[in-house]
């Protein structure tokens, strides 16, 4: 199959400038659901699929918009993981590794170990007054979570955090930099380490991890490496995201903030709308293996099709006032996990983690909690989006 890098006949060609995508892409995804829903973008190298219903008929025909795309910077910096493979072989890595985060398995096996997890990392900064959640909250928390589910007991939060961000950047690295690609490799050779030993040990003594899961489904050690390798390249920055965006929306909502402190069956909520309304991973890339005709444009076998989830999220004629923050609008599925056979594999982790526990927490414990003035917290990117910083104060006990 030959792998064109230039537009299909017949799309239209629309190029973006990347920095002004990553400070806000929705004014620009807003003018491509009207006019040019599938699109061939130059600078990105791929043809952006952008409306809702387009992107579910996708996710709808796997055997078409296949996962394999060829190229990708998630393999070179991961090797081949149940991400990047399509049907039956997909299917048995997911099988091997899914058991540990299904909704029974969180609540039995992992909610009271996340508990002390929060309670932990907020007793260290409740006496303070003070704190980025984000930086001193969030992040350690889902990698501390994450080395649970996983695991990896013979790495710290603060590892898990660094190689998540080593990962990430390489996957990124379309500018080629050597040192990305330096500190990514110093990253998947530590995973390889720390998980070839945890590997070894939950053979003989199976600890219900996703790790032990996939040893016990007999899958090759690398096989398993690289797949723990695609969880903490994920598992880090979403639910951070999530948690940062819907604390700073209900910080910027008091009226919304009490509705849900005095009916905390409203959290779900909370998650699933901050999940649309921002999502924390925009787009995903697929490759077609056969011609099809999407959104009016007869692509060729081999084109390049981001799914723009993000986009979607914000399609107007699926969610009204689509780009307000509104925790009461009518129920319609969100895009934000993905959809077929890749559906996120940790949806239960981060719904239960960040909804279930963090959140509640965060605005029960900290009493005065408050956006902090004096510091300006902003959103970015737009493959990957979230809050880099959220400052806040509240009364130190
Ligand atoms: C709010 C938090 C999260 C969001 C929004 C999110 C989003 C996504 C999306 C959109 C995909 C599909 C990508 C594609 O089809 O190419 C995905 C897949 C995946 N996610 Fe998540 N994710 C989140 C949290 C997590 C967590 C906490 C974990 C680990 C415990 C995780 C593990 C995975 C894995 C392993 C896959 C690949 C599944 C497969 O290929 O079958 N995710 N996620």
């Amino acid at each position: 199959m030959s792998t064109p890098t230039t537009a299909a006949p017949g799309a239209p060609v629309v190029d973006f400038d990347l920095a002004q995508l990553r400070r806000d892409p929705y004014p620009a995804y807003a003018e491509l659901r009207r006019t040019a829903p599938l699109a061939w973008v130059p600078s990105v190298g791929r043809h952006l699929l952008t409306r809702y219903g387009d992107i579910v008929h996708a996710e709808k025909l796997p055997e078409v918009f296949s996962s394999r795309e060829q190229g990708s910077l998630l393999l070179r910096t991961v090797g081949p993981n149940l991400l990047r493979e399509d049907g039956a072989e997909h299917r048995l890595l997911r099988a091997g590794a899914e058991p540990p985060t299904r909704p029974r398995q969180v609540r039995d096996l992992w909610a009271d170990a996340f508990e002390k997890n929060a309670h932990d990392l907020l007793e260290r900064i409740a006496g303070r007054g003070e704190a980025d959640l984000v930086a001193d909250f969030a992040e350690p928390l889902a990698a501390a979570n994450l080395a649970l589910v996983l695991g990896l007991r013979n790495a710290t939060a603060d590892d898990i955090a660094e190689w998540s961000r080593a990962m990430m950047a390489a996957n990124g690295n379309y500018a080629d930099d050597p040192d990305v690609w330096l500190r990514a490799e110093r990253a998947t050779d530590a995973i390889e380490e720390a998980v070839a030993e945890i590997a070894g040990a939950v053979r003989r003594e199976p600890d219900g991890s996703v790790i032990s899961s996939m040893v016990h489904a007999d899958m090759a050690l690398s096989a398993i490496q690289n797949n723990v390798k695609v969880v903490i390249g994920g598992g880090v920055n979403e639910p951070r995201d999530v948690f940062g965006v819907g604390a700073q929306a209900l910080l910027n909502r008091p009226d919304v903030r009490d509705r849900v402190l005095a009916d905390p069956s409203l959290w779900k909520r909370v998650f699933e709308e901050t999940a649309r309304w921002v999502s924390p991973i925009g787009m995903y890339p697929r490759q077609l293996v056969q011609d099809h005709e999407i959104a009016g444009v007869a692509l060729p076998a081999g084109s390049r099709v981001a799914l723009v989830i993000a986009s979607g999220n914000r399609d107007e004629s699926v969610f009204e006032r689509a780009d307000e923050f509104d925790i009461d609008r009518p129920h319609r599925p969100h895009l934000a996990f993905g959809g077929g056979p890749h559906f996120c594999m940790g949806a239960w982790v981060a719904r239960h983690e960040v909804s279930g526990l963090a959140w509640p927490l965060v605005f029960s414990r900290l009493k005065g909690l408050r956006l902090d003035d004096g510091t300006e917290d902003h959103m970015e990117g737009w493959v990957f989006r979230g809050l880099t910083s959220l400052h806040v104060t509240w009364q130190a006990a």
